[in-house]
């Protein structure tokens, strides 16, 4: 099927194609909205069409229909998942609000809805500042992403930040050894990470930022060459925005990013696939932790 006939069938299924930047180009370059967590949820609240293809992971997919229950909402494979999403446990956050009277849950967007309907707000990378300083209560459960949480708790010396274990099995990987080697390989390029990365690799690069920080601060250096420590799926955009750079991205692969094709998206648009379910009862809860995080971001 050619882009010219996708967008036909789009337009006559009423359907809307998000994408992550993570997915693959082929994917990215037929979507009507492609973005990183932060800027998807946000869109995801003014839908018009009836039905919504959300080309990412499955909590994406879960994200979409939380914010829009009266809407179909599609994933290319259902099995793409995030481990992350799965390390954390409900039992471990009812564990933590009896130990704590003044506790906010916060957990990172990349968790599963029986999760974010246990917590108080949502945060994804680009607003995590945002929202840890809407929160009230002096105690915070961070969960599941130990990394972003370590990463982001020195700016908030009046709480007192419990960051759980999980993390991202790809960007924990990348070790500060990675970041001299690059920085020996390419001397003239600065270094770009994602706070997914371990503390250690966060204090040895230039800048810190979520898929759409990096592309910002991209873009306000005068440097020719950059090192991107994120997913590879980041390139796309990067190279559309500023051909004029040169990009070194460490090989950061996500295997269920990976697991989105375009002939996926073709076979939810023939009435082929089955669409996500979250039970009521979780969704509207899950949709109070979204809620806040939008709430928060407001300014
Ligand atoms: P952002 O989209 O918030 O940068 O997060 C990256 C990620 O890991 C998405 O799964
Ligand atoms: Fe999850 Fe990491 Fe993949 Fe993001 S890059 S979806 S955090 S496994």
């Amino acid at each position: 099927m050619n882009p010219e006939e996708l967008m036909e069938l789009k337009r006559e299924k009423d359907a809307v194609i998000f994408a992550h930047y993570y997915v693959d180009k082929e994917v990215q370059a037929i979507a009507d909205y492609v973005g990183d967590s932060f800027f998807l949820a946000k869109k995801a609240t003014t839908v018009k069409e009836k039905n919504i293809i959300m080309a990412g992971v499955y909590f994406m997919g879960e994200t979409m229909k939380i914010l829009n229950p009266d809407k179909h909402v599609y994933l290319p494979d259902m099995k793409a998942d995030c481990p992350m999403a799965h390390m954390i446990t409900v039992e471990e956050i009812q564990e933590m609000r009896q130990k704590y009277d003044d506790l906010a849950v916060v957990c990172y967007v990349n968790s599963t809805a029986e999760i974010k309907a246990h917590s108080d707000y949502c945060c994804t990378s680009a607003n995590v500042k945002k929202v840890l300083g809407a929160v009230k209560e002096k105690n915070i459960f961070f969960v599941p992403d130990g990394n972003l949480g370590a990463n982001i708790k020195h700016l908030f010396p009046e709480k007192n930040i419990i960051c759980h274990s999980g993390h991202c099995p790809v960007h924990h990987a990348v070790t500060s050894e990675d970041v001299r080697r690059l920085r020996e390989e390419y001397p003239n390029a600065p270094v770009f990470a994602h706070p997914e990365c371990q503390p250690e690799v966060i204090e040895s690069v230039d800048v810190q930022g979520s898929t759409s920080g990096i592309i910002e601060a991209v873009g306000k250096t005068d440097a020719k060459e950059c090192i991107i420590l994120t997913e590879e799926g980041i390139l796309w955009e990067l190279e559309n925005r500023f051909p004029e750079k040169k990009f070194y991205v460490h090989e950061i692969v996500c295997d269920g990013m990976k697991q989105v094709y375009l002939k996926d998206i073709v076979s939810i648009l023939k009435g082929q696939k089955e669409e996500i379910f979250v039970p009521e009862d979780v969704s509207v809860r899950a949709k109070r932790a979204l809620d806040n995080m939008l709430n928060a971001c407001e300014n």
